[in-house]
């Protein structure tokens, strides 16, 4: 019996000790050997023999169990090393990736307005014709709808050719009161494809409502200027007149040319300004069209492809989305 002790003990992998295992518990084993005896003693010794060959299996067995457990560990330990991945290894690749420049910009938009306490808003890319139109006083057969080429959907839907309706959604949000400070990042859809167009593009829409009398056009125009600033440097910035149906006045923001500091060239058409957005005072109309009263605000809209054009001199807007690693990796 100690030699099978020794055998269990000796065993240094579940392999040897499984053999282990047969030679001494198995059907022909040496246990089953030994009770097998039984037969050939004097029935006066039958009973010391078996409690006696009882006690020495219990041994063993539990001295097997033990042993099992230690090398299943063991064994568990060495499945770990082998498969567990280094975190430290280098392998040679050092690039990391970078933002997408439409995202970058993006990014630099809404950190302008968070910081003056704007909220971001958001709605759906698929709208419908009160949101996107009629409530902006986009009224059926308008003909400023003719200013957006728009992909209209089977059931009436569009895919929204501007961030304005979530102007819309926010006020007629219940939860939602006056003072009113928000912007709207997100994609927008038009029937357009040429150097400056794409049919996906991106706006940051804002929108300021506050009791009637406390917002004007001065705080548009400050805080644009601020704006532009802050995104272009040291720009000029000058107000046009324009129309927008869900401003009134309306004005079109330039900046001046940042190649040409204002002297003309091919970029700003000679003209030594870039437009870069559209803004206006909130039309009553709009204000009607959810209900609100008593209340002035102003709005605007930015176009974010414009901006990241400008601002890393990208000659083809569609370069933009063409997944090319060469123009990315210069973002890096
Ligand atoms: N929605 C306009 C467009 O896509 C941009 C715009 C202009 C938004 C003036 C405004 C605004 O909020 O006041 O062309």
């Amino acid at each position: 019996m100690e030699n099978l002790q020794e055998l269990i003990e000796s065993a240094d992998t579940l392999i040897s000790l499984e053999e282990a295992r047969i030679e001494i518990f198995g059907k022909k084993g040496v246990l089953a050997g030994e009770f097998a005896k039984m037969k050939s003693v004097a029935n006066e010794d039958k009973k010391a023999f078996a409690q006696n060959l009882n006690i020495q299996k219990a041994k063993l067995t539990d001295l097997f169990d033990k042993k099992k457990k230690v090398l299943e560990e063991k064994a568990q330990e060495a499945l770990m090393v082998k498969d567990g991945v280094d975190v430290t290894l280098f392998n040679g690749f050092d690039e990391s990736g970078s933002l997408h420049p439409v995202q970058e910009t993006m990014n630099k938009i809404i950190d302008y307005f968070v910081s003056l306490n704007f909220s971001i808003e958001e709605g759906p890319l698929v709208e419908d014709d009160f949101h996107n139109f009629e409530a902006l006083n986009l009224a059926k057969h308008h003909p400023a709808r003719d200013m957006q080429d728009t992909f209209y959907m089977n059931d009436g839907t569009v895919l929204r050719t501007h961030t304005s309706p979530v102007q819309i959604r926010t006020m007629l949000d219940p939860n939602v009161k006056p003072p009113i400070r928000m912007i709207c990042p997100g994609s927008v859809f038009r029937r357009d494809f040429d150097v400056t167009h794409t049919p996906m593009f991106h706006q940051v829409e804002g929108l300021v409502v506050d009791e009637e009398g406390k917002i004007s056009f001065s705080h548009l125009k400050f805080i644009l200027e601020d704006f532009l600033h802050y995104m272009f440097g040291d720009v000029q910035v000058r107000f046009r007149p324009s129309f927008f149906p869900f401003t009134e006045p309306s004005a079109e923001v330039d900046i001046s040319c940042i190649f040409c500091k204002g002297s003309g060239c091919r970029i700003c058409s000679k003209t030594g300004w870039l437009e870069v957005l559209g803004s206006g005072m909130v039309d009553p109309n709009v204000f009607k069209a959810v209900g609100y009263e008593n209340v002035s605000g102003y709005a605007f809209g930015v176009g974010v492809e414009r901006f990241a054009m400008l601002l890393h001199e990208i000659p083809d807007l569609r370069s933009l989305y063409e997944g090319d690693l060469r123009l990315l990796e210069q973002f890096r």
